[in-house]
């Protein structure tokens, strides 16, 4: 079922999704070559709070912290963890907060020191990908556009588009319908809403889209160990385009 929000609700999910925002912000300041993946972890843990809000990532199916800290091969879901943070890694951090009864979601992959080319194009075609699909996205667009958009520019780059995981819609739950592909056929699936609230999330490996699922329930890395990058915000779609309310 999906969950068209009311202005007042919007209001609150701007909210929520400032906070996410500012704390991505604040782990790009801090993180740094020689830190655990659990100290990022603290960080998030630490500004979240501090603004009143609830990292709804920890417990959430029982994952065990705040946020998700996922390096290299480690496509998403990496569980912080005494894993040291090298000079040449790429980390994406994917953090959720709940502020006021509503979730904003965003994810960021950060360079280390001194990241090779083929590594940072990576990260920068991973970008690309969430503002091809938010062009010309607004009320009365197919969704599964979004996701033609994605996969178009990823292949157009020889990457793959990681198939097993799916963007979301958002708000009172971190996860709402609908499910939003990172790939998909232009002009099919439902029409948009204006006061949709969705998770344009693509997740993008520098080699295979196929995926692995760690014995720990949670870590998802490459099969074939090449670097993946992640990149997502909270997006409100309005009548004459959208607002993302993560950046
Ligand atoms: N933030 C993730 C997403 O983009 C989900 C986090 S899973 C959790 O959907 F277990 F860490 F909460
Ligand atoms: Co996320
Ligand atoms: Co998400």
């Amino acid at each position: 079922m999906i969950h068209v929000k009311s202005p007042a609700e919007i209001e609150r999910m701007r909210e929520s999704c400032r906070i996410v925002k500012e704390t991505l912000e604040f782990v790009g300041k801090n993180i740094h070559a020689g830190m655990t993946t659990k100290q990022v972890d603290e960080l998030v843990y630490r500004y979240i709070t501090s603004c009143g809000a609830i990292p709804s990532s920890l417990g959430y199916g029982g994952f065990p912290a705040s946020a998700c800290v996922s390096v290299n091969e480690v496509v998403v879901h990496g569980i912080p963890s005494d894993r040291v943070i090298l000079d040449g890694d790429i980390v994406s951090v994917d953090i959720t907060a709940e502020k006021n009864g509503f979730n904003g979601d965003a994810a960021r992959t950060f360079l280390i020191g001194n990241v090779s080319e083929e590594k940072r194009k990576l990260v920068k075609v991973t970008e690309e990908c969430f503002f091809k699909a938010i062009e010309g996205l607004q009320a009365g667009v197919p969704l599964y556009d979004i996701g033609y958009a994605v996969q178009t520019h990823a292949e157009s780059h020889g990457y793959g588009v990681v198939r097993a995981l799916v963007g979301h819609g958002i708000g009172r739950d971190m996860h709402e319908d609908p499910s939003v592909p990172n790939y998909g056929k232009k002009g099919t699936g439902m029409r948009l809403k204006a006061g949709m609230t969705i998770c344009i999330e693509p997740m993008i490996n520098m080699g295979t889209y196929k995926v692995n699922f760690g014995s720990d329930g949670w870590t998802v890395t490459t099969a074939d160990g090449k670097p993946a990058a992640h990149y997502e915000n909270t997006v409100l779609i309005k009548e004459d385009g959208v607002e993302i309310l993560t950046l």
